[in-house]
């Protein structure tokens, strides 16, 4: 007997929702389970509906209220990829309340209200997965809480943010200045209008908080999270790579190394440090290689040793990858991301 299909709405079409959208409309055959039940797409939310249906986007599916998908009794699935605190915070949490399963790619959301929606979620039976939320498309936080789970990690580090990384690349090997790379960012459409919250290291340390809950199962509140160096160390203790300069770049170069926006957390004892800051590493390390949009994240685990993992870290089709992996993982019962891991309901204390 074959299940009846899980009812799937997804909250926003934009870079990352019009491909998962996509993935419905044309190879819906691969969003089957053996034995379990398949995904039907039966709503979808954006704020201007007629722009999305001249997108191409399916017109009888399109509706401007995604508080109405999340109350409907007839959606079980919600996927959350409007991004931004508010509205997605409340409706994310109301989806869990009432029972239903999400699957968002809300780096923000899941790292500023990681605990309650923990809570939310364990409390109503759903399932919260977030796999999109960090390194894009790179399978990380699964294998972070499954396949590792007999480890202990010891330290996390990585690039975790594409734009900064594609203006620190464009710096280092075209010679340009910050703000030229930065506008280089914008027209290439990897950095936005406001670029702050990926140019002072938010977008980083949301990530970094969400590496760190499977890591280390506690919640790190953001604002604890460092995001400026030494003051005579790369970017002059500016915030994330706002403070670095070609003159900074150029004399790393001459000592073949390259600066990275480095996110990097380790246990200590019962505490854990955590920073996101401008960092000297060398040209020719994995890292240092690590070019353009593409993320690298690092861990270090006993019995392991050192495993990475690298790939697109951005991009709607590659995110894409990680939203339907996680919504094949609620059709075969899979749970939350963190499933299998102890509840985490209390923030860690930071060292200093
Ligand atoms: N883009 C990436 O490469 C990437 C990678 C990893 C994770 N993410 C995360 O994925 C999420 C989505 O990113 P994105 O790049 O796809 O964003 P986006 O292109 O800005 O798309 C956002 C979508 O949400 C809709 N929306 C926003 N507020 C709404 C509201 N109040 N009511 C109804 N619809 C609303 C927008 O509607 P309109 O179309 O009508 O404006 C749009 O369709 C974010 O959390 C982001 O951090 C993105």
């Amino acid at each position: 007997m074959t299940a009846v299909p899980l009812r799937v709405a997804i909250l926003g079409a934009g870079n990352v929702g019009r491909e998962v959208v996509r993935a419905f409309v044309e190879w819906p055959e691969r969003l089957q389970t053996d034995g379990g039940p398949g995904l039907e797409l039966v709503g979808i939310a954006v704020r201007d509906v007629d722009a999305a249906r001249r997108r191409g986007l399916p017109s009888e599916l399109l509706m401007d209220a995604p508080a109405h998908l999340v109350a409907d009794p007839d959606t079980d699935v919600i996927v959350e990829l409007m991004g931004g605190d508010e509205p997605a915070h409340t409706l994310v949490a109301a989806a869990l309340g009432a029972g239903k399963s999400v699957v968002t790619a809300n780096k923000h959301v899941i790292a500023h209200h990681g605990p309650e929606l923990e809570a939310t979620a364990r409390r109503s039976g759903t399932a919260l997965r977030f796999e999109a939320a960090v390194g894009g498309g790179i399978p990380i936080l699964g294998p972070l809480a499954a396949e590792l789970a007999a480890n202990r990690v010891t330290a996390i580090r990585g690039i975790v943010n594409g734009t900064t990384n594609y203006i620190l690349t464009a710096m280092t090997d075209e010679g340009c200045g910050y703000n030229e790379a930065l506008a280089a960012a914008q027209a290439a459409g990897y950095a936005e209008a406001d670029p702050a919250g990926d140019v002072e290291g938010h977008d980083a340390v949301n990530k970094l908080v969400i590496l760190a809950r499977l890591a280390f199962g506690s919640w790190i509140d953001p604002a604890d999270v460092t995001t400026s160096g030494a003051m005579d160390g790369p970017g002059g203790g500016r915030p994330g790579i706002t403070g670095v300069t070609s003159r900074e770049v150029a004399a790393a170069a001459a000592d073949v190394m390259v600066i990275k926006l480095i996110a990097s957390a380790q246990r200590s004892g019962q505490r854990i440090a955590a920073s996101v800051v401008a960092t000297l590493v060398g040209r020719d390390t994995p890292l240092g290689r690590t070019a353009g949009v593409t993320n690298r994240i690092e861990i270090d685990a006993e019995p392991l040793g050192t495993v990475a993992f690298s790939g697109p870290g951005a991009g709607g089709a590659a995110t894409s990858s990680a939203v339907l992996g996680d919504l094949l993982a609620i059709a075969r019962g899979a749970g939350s991301t963190w499933a299998g891991l102890p509840f985490a309901g209390r923030l860690a204390r930071l060292t200093r």
